[in-house]
C-alpha cells in the first residue's frame, strides 16, 4: 500500500466520489481530496512524487465538458495518475479514455485505469445502492493491484477502451425545476456546480449554464426539485433493458 494519494473528483450526487474513495482507500493509507464541483478550484501543480486519482462520471459517454475545464487547471508535471470514469449501469463508452488523453495532455503519468459503477443519477433504479458491499470488496482488490504496480515503479500505459474521435454528446436540453414545496432556502444554488441557479430566486435556473447534474435534486432539503416528470419516465423506459443484468466494475492496468 502507498503512503498518500489524491482523490481529484467532481461528483454532483456523491456516487463518483463514493466509488472514488473506494478504490483509493485501496491504494494509499492516506487519502486526501479535490473536489472539482466547486467553482473556486484553485491552479495546481504536482509532481513526480505525488499519485492522484482522477474520477469523474459519465455523462452520454463522455465526461462532463465543466468537469474537464476545471482539470485543464491542474497541471501535472509528471505525477503518476490512476483514471476513474463512473457510470450508471447503462454505458461508459468513451469516456475513459477522454479522461486519460486529458490527464496525460495535462503532464500526468497515467498508469491503470478503472471504469466503475455508481447508482444512475436521473434513473435511481439503474445500479441502484452501488457501490455496494460487492463492489466494496473488488475496489479494495483493484486497489491493492494498482498500489502494486506502481510500489514496482512500472511506467507502462494501460490499454484503455474507447473511441476517437470521442462520441458527441451535446447534454440533455432539459434542468430540473422547483415546485411549490419549494421554500426558497437557496441549497440548491449554493451547491450547484454550475452556478446555474439564481441565489436570489431559487426557482430561476439559468438553462445555458445547467448541465443536468441533478445536484440540485438531491440536496433540496423540502425535496422540491425535479426533472419534468415525462423526461423521467421516457429515460426509465430508455434504460430498463439495463437493469437486467449487473454490470461489473472493470480495471486496466
Ligand atoms: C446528465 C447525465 C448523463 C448521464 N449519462 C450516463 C451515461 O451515458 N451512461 C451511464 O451509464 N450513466 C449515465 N449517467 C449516470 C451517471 O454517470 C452516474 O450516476 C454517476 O455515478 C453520477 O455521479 P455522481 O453520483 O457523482 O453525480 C448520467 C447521469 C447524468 C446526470
Amino acid at each position: 500500500m502507498l503512503e498518500r494519494i489524491i482523490a481529484i473528483h467532481f461528483s454532483p450526487t456523491g456516487g463518483t466520489r463514493r466509488a472514488a474513495l473506494l478504490l483509493a482507500g485501496g491504494i494509499a493509507k492516506q487519502v486526501e481530496e479535490i473536489d472539482l464541483t466547486l467553482p473556486q478550484v484553485q491552479e495546481k501543480s504536482f509532481g513526480p512524487q505525488d499519485v492522484v486519482l482522477v474520477a469523474g462520471p459519465v455523462y452520454g459517454g463522455r465526461l462532463p465538458a465543466l468537469m474537464t475545464e476545471r482539470l485543464r487547471r491542474l497541471t501535472g508535471g509528471g505525477a503518476r495518475a490512476v483514471s476513474a470514469a463512473v457510470y450508471g449501469g447503462r454505458a461508459y463508452e468513451d469516456a475513459l479514455v477522454e479522461l486519460d488523453d486529458l490527464l496525460e495532455a495535462q503532464g500526468f503519468a497515467v498508469a491503470a485505469a478503472a471504469a466503475l459503477l455508481a447508482e444512475h443519477s436521473i434513473v435511481r433504479k439503474l445500479a441502484a445502492g452501488r457501490p455496494d458491499a460487492q463492489d466494496e470488496a473488488q475496489l479494495a482488490a483493484f486497489g491493492a493491484r494498482i498500489a502494486e504496480k506502481l510500489g514496482r515503479g512500472e511506467k507502462s500505459a494501460p490499454q484503455t477502451p474507447g473511441n476517437r474521435p470521442y462520441r458527441d454528446w451535446a447534454g440533455m436540453p432539459v434542468t430540473p425545476a422547483a415546485n411549490d414545496a419549494c421554500t426558497g432556502c437557496g441549497t440548491c444554488a449554493k451547491s450547484c456546480p454550475a452556478q446555474a441557479i439564481d441565489p436570489a430566486d431559487p426557482r430561476q435556473t439559468d438553462e445555458a449554464r445547467c448541465i443536468t447534474c441533478m445536484r440540485c435534486v438531491a440536496v433540496c432539503p423540502a425535496q422540491a426539485r425535479a426533472l419534468p416528470a415525462q423526461v423521467q419516465g421516457m429515460l426509465g423506459q430508455k434504460l430498463a433493458p439495463f437493469m437486467e443484468k449487473r454490470p461489473e466494475n472493470e480495471l486496466y492496468l
